[in-house]
């Protein structure tokens, strides 16, 4: 049995940092274990052009504490009156890495989002001829349809059109939570990739409603039943090269996470690389760890992998409650229990 297992350093392909305050003490967390991270404009206001990106950017170089070496990867914040051409330009000065599509109200901060996704089909376009990836949050929003239903249904009315229309645009089907997720990405072609979170491998619903609500289990898209949890565990362990690590770490004060109307949002920043290899640990898969979280993501997104290297051994780390943030508490994914990888450095 190994104990230490050594890789390229990885990136995480989906998380939020979040602004001010908040951002400055949480992107180290993130600079320690990772490389590059695609960034998720959702702020208030959204992250909706090459201006406000680059400026984020700037503020977020700025929090990544001394001696390190950290590259945020800017997204666009899509909505209904987004300019293709600044969008093309900024991809084209290297300040967007890709474009993240946000159903209006699916999520934390994305009022702003798409209201109809066929109204961006022309900036779509655009983004195929460029060559600029694809981001999606796949969730209908429609209030009839059950939540735990809203991803098959987007791939059914959205995603399946999509890509069908666009057949060399590149799509990331985020933070997938189905085995109808997995199934359409391995059918659909190489341009079609998704990224898994480590709380997606972790945890089915009931983390979130047996034995009391638990706030800070939920996240969205919401887990789902424990078939679907291990068909993720299945494709992320597999070895294919359209699955790639991305935590959607997404930070929330304990208070807003606790209270009548909770957030959205696991912080799994602080130990992401450590319950990922628990899960491939788990599966036999030490293996296939390197690809999923160092090799696929850069090779879907045309970047070179990192050239240094981290490594992680079997010994046991306590994740503490609660982390001091702001003077405030948030309760990191894992709290106050202990895993069974330690990230060396
Ligand atoms: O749980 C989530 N939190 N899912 C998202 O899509 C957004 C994120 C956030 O920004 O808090
Ligand atoms: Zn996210």
């Amino acid at each position: 049995m190994s104990e230490r297992l050594t890789i390229r350093r990885p990136d995480d392909w989906h998380l939020h940092f979040r602004d001010g305050d908040v951002m400055r003490e949480v992107v180290p967390y993130t600079a320690r274990q990772f490389a590059r991270a695609i960034v998720m404009p959702n702020l208030t206001p959204p992250v909706t052009t090459a201006a406000l990106a680059a400026a984020y950017r700037e503020r977020i170089l700025a929090a990544v504490p001394e001696g390190g070496v950290f590259t945020p990867l800017m997204t666009c914040y899509l909505t209904d009156s987004t300019d293709a051409d600044d969008l093309a330009r900024g991809a084209a000065e290297g300040v967007f890495t890709a474009a993240k599509l946000y159903p209006a109200n699916a999520t934390t901060n994305s009022a702003a989002g798409v209201s109809n996704v066929e109204k961006i089909y022309p900036v779509l376009a655009r983004m195929e001829a460029e060559d600029i990836v694809l981001c999606i949050h796949g969730e209908v929003t429609d209030h009839h349809v059950d939540v735990f239903d809203r991803e098959k249904e987007f791939i059914d009315r959205h995603l399946r059109r999509i890509v069908e229309s666009f057949p060399k645009l590149r799509v990331v089907f985020e933070h997938i939570t189905t085995s109808d997720a997995v199934d359409f990405v391995l059918e659909a072609g190489p341009q079609v990739g998704a990224t898994i979170t480590p709380q997606h491998l972790h945890i089915n619903r009931n983390a979130m409603l047996v034995g009391g609500i638990q706030p800070h289990n939920y996240c969205l898209p919401v887990a789902k039943r424990e078939s679907h949890r291990l068909a993720l565990r299945k494709a992320a362990t597999s070895g294919s090269p359209k699955f790639f690590l991305g935590t959607d770490s997404a930070p929330h004060l304990k208070k807003d996470k606790e209270s009548a109307c909770g957030c959205a949002g696991i912080f799994g920043a602080p130990h992401a690389l450590e319950s990922y290899l628990t899960v491939f640990d788990e599966e036999g898969a030490l293996d296939r760890f390197e690809g999923f979280a160092s090799l696929h993501g850069p090779a879907f997104y045309k970047l070179p992998v990192n050239e240094d290297t981290v490594t992680l051994e079997r010994a046991e780390v306590a994740v503490p409650p609660v982390l001091a943030v702001t003077g405030e508490a948030i309760v990191p994914f894992h709290a106050g229990t202990t895993l069974g990888w330690r990230f060396v450095g």
